[in-house]
């Protein structure tokens, strides 16, 4: 992939375009401050404190990149009045294998962009591109993997068409609790 992949989700009544790009290193300051919420400490596998540690971050997700196995997308919302966007989630599509008929896509949004489908949306353009662009390699179907007593996670992969599969059993220390899997197949 030589030119970074840019997705535009339309608007709704609710929410401004958004866009979704390759994360930057200009993302860091607002990266760190929405790493600052508690809930997305809980359930996001890793946790920004500092500029540092925000720099990691966008590093290991520019690898991905390069090395073809994680695709991380920083989502943008358009803001009224103004030429400049503001970073109000993340998606990601990973473990992504030549030949290997699944991968596994994760996501959180922006507290103060929660509650108006950022997530679903944002899911539906990701998944799309992964089909239109892996499915010539194998790709047959996508993952998606919470832990039970993550509800608002639950809703998102229901509404984002993610049909419910299996219980996961616990894997302290990482996972405490059970997990569910969704799955969504190519053409569903
Ligand atoms: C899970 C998460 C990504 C949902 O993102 P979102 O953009 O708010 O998605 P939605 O607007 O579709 O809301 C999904 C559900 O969140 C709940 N919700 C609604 N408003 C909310 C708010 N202001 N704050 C928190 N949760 C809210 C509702 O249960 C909603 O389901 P509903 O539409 O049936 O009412 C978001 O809550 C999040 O980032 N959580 C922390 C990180 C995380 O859990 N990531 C997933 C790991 S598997």
């Amino acid at each position: 992939m030589n030119a970074p992949v840019v997705l535009q989700v339309a608007t709704t009544p609710a929410s401004p375009t958004l866009v979704l790009r390759p994360w930057r290193m200009e993302d860091v300051p607002a990266l760190v401050e929405v790493s600052r919420d508690p809930a997305l400490r809980q359930w996001a596998s890793s946790v920004v404190d500092n500029d540092a540690d925000g720099a990691r971050w966008v590093q290991a997700q520019q690898r991905g990149w390069a090395e073809g196995s994680r695709f991380g997308f920083a989502v943008l919302e358009a803001q009224p009045g103004s030429v400049c966007e503001q970073l109000v989630g993340n998606v990601v599509l990973k473990e992504v294998i030549s030949g290997k008929p699944a991968a596994e896509v994760g996501y959180w949004t922006a507290a103060h962009a929660r509650g108006r489908g950022v997530a679903p949306r944002a899911l539906e353009a990701l998944t799309s591109w992964a089909f239109d662009t892996f499915e010539g390699d194998g790709l047959e179907s996508l993952e998606l993997l919470h832990q039970v007593d993550n509800l608002a996670s639950c809703r998102v992969a229901q509404k984002s068409r993610y049909d419910f599969d299996s219980i996961l059993p616990a894997a302290p220390p990482s996972f405490p609790r059970d997990g569910h899997l969704h799955v969504r197949r190519t053409g569903a």
